[in-house]
């Protein structure tokens, strides 16, 4: 065999065996060392996991689809430290599952937005984001003041949580349903809006 990489390329199996080989060396030297770097894994001091409420909050977040305008990750640059506050560390997200990192903004990074707002701003500004910015091009979620939550799955969900490493405590669960019973979705996702990054402000 003359040219070895011409037998590679013309031969479409090996070829492609080749790429793969190839790119896995890509993701191995990425991110296996992260895997076993503390720093990545050990929860940032102050971290909580999502209280019932919250939790179900986050479940709407990703039900509306705002993580299809909204980022929850800010970058260690200068420009986005000013406007956002501390870039996101991986300590923070050690409970997430699955992350809302999102990877579009069309509307601001919300990684840190706990606490910037009343929680009254929120709730206007969701239902129809024009009454606090006139310029927004934001949908109005109008429907979660009407929709109440049951709170049939809160338990479960808090338990599959667990199973993941979150650490839930059995009163945690426990009070799971009682928690959020009664209260309306857009409570829910104010609640876990509000929660967001505050432990690193
Ligand atoms: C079509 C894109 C789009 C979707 C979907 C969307 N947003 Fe927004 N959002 C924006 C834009 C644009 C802004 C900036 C203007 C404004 O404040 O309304 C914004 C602003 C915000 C702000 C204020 C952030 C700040 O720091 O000022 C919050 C909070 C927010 N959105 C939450 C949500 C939530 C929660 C959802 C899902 C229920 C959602 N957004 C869905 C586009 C979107």
């Amino acid at each position: 065999m003359k040219n070895p990489h011409e037998f590679i390329e013309k031969n479409v199996g090996l070829l492609t065996v080749m790429i793969l080989i190839a790119i896995s060396f890509g993701a191995m030297v990425q991110i296996t060392p992260l895997m076993f770097q503390q720093q990545t894994m050990e929860p940032v001091k102050g971290l909580r996991p999502y209280t019932a409420l919250e939790l179900e909050g986050r479940d709407i977040y990703i039900r509306e689809g705002c993580v299809g305008c909204h980022s929850q990750m800010i970058r260690p640059f200068r420009a986005e430290t000013e406007r956002y506050g501390h870039y996101s560390v991986a300590g923070e997200s050690v409970w997430e599952h699955p992350f809302l990192w999102g990877s579009k903004r069309t509307g601001p990074d919300l990684a840190r937005v706990g606490g910037r707002y009343s929680d009254e701003w929120h709730r206007v500004h969701l239902l129809n984001p024009r009454n606090v910015v006139p310029e927004s091009n934001m949908p109005g979620f109008p429907w979660l003041e009407e929709n109440v939550l049951t709170g049939k799955d809160t338990a479960k969900k808090m338990e599959v949580f667990r199973g993941f490493g979150v650490p839930y405590t059995d009163e945690d669960i426990a009070g799971a349903k009682a928690a959020v019973q009664g209260k309306s979705e857009m409570q829910a996702l104010i609640a876990y809006l509000q929660s967001l990054g505050t432990h690193l402000k």
